[in-house]
């Protein structure tokens, strides 16, 4: 890349150029690109840039407070919309069939705020890979490249198309974003829907999001994964007192990737998972038990489904 002070100043111009008076919306996932475009349209447009935030109820612990927080002080909208998710979740198991119902949901909800804001363009954090990526056909589950736009949107702006991830992380952090969402790992758009085993309930979700929370303490800051989370794989027997109790089966994993397409799991101390275990069974009642996935990517996947 070019410097990133100077990207800054092209795209902000280009932003301001393009929305001439226009309002425009961006889907504003708290992830990297999201978080670089919004800022550099704050920066061009300042409130005539509505980010729009879904909050799918398949969130990490504290997500939702977070970008609130992070970025109040733009004219920003949260949707609340977990219930109904869960609701059109029910009875979804495949995984696929997952992706597609939250990746359904998802436009409309944002349309739904979308149309509220009077916006005629669209912002999207489309990074050069993505463009690859889909114009190969490759991952096409993943919603890599943008919405879908059966949206009435008449311009679509993609301000860091050219750019790498690295250079958006450089970018990033010559805006002054936090090094929390400069350095942030990659999250799943379907969120904690695709670590959970099965039917997606807000029981398991519950349980997922506080094991994730616990994992993610435990490992990120000292070992930096490439990846760390913990996926609900079901039912399993544990014991409580005298008796044999049903709980849940928790899985932890870390790799370290270059690109996603490969991975290799992390040599992490038995103490360390020894803690982790621990603290997830102590901390979350309904867990009966905690395994580390060892299996490298091939021929395991890095999510769980
Ligand atoms: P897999 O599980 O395919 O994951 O080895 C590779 C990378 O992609 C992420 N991932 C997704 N990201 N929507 C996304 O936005 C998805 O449906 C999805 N599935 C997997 C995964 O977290 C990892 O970084």
């Amino acid at each position: 890349m070019v410097n990133a002070q100077k990207f800054i100043a092209q795209a902000t111009e280009e932003i301001r150029q393009e929305a001439g008076d226009e309002r425009v919306v961006i889907a504003l996932s708290g992830g990297v690109d999201s978080s670089v475009c919004a800022a550099l349209a704050s920066h061009a447009i300042g409130d005539r840039l509505v980010p729009i935030y879904v909050d799918t109820g398949l969130m990490r612990k504290g997500e939702t407070e977070r970008i609130s927080y992070l970025f109040g002080d733009m004219n920003l909208h949260v949707a609340r919309a977990g219930d109904e998710f869960f609701e059109a979740l029910m009875g979804v198991c495949d995984p696929e069939e997952k992706r597609k119902v939250i990746g359904e949901r998802f436009i409309r909800v944002f349309e739904r705020e979308a149309r509220k804001t009077g916006a005629k363009y669209l912002l999207q954090g489309t990074i050069y890979p993505d463009r690859i990526e889909s114009e190969g056909g490759i991952k096409s589950h993943h919603n890599v490249g943008g919405m879908p736009l059966h949206m009435e949107f008449t311009k679509v702006l993609e301000p860091i198309r050219d750019l790498y991830k690295d250079e958006v992380r450089e970018v990033a952090g010559a805006l002054g974003l936090p090094s929390e969402i400069q350095h942030r790992m990659p999250f799943p758009g379907p969120g904690l829907a695709v670590r959970v085993l099965g039917e997606v309930t807000p029981e398991k979700v519950a349980v997922a999001r506080e094991a994730n929370q616990i994992v993610e303490e435990e490992l990120i800051e000292k070992y930096r994964p490439w990846q760390c989370f913990a996926a609900v794989l079901g039912l399993g027997t544990g014991v409580k007192g005298d008796n044999r109790v049903h709980g849940w089966i928790i899985a932890v994993r870390a790799v370290n990737s270059r690109d996603g397409m490969t991975a290799d799991p992390l040599h992490l101390p038995y103490e360390l998972l020894e803690r982790i275990s621990s603290r997830i069974t102590s901390e979350i009642p309904s867990v009966a038990r905690v395994v580390y996935d060892i299996t490298s990517k091939p021929p395991a996947t890095i999510e769980y489904e």
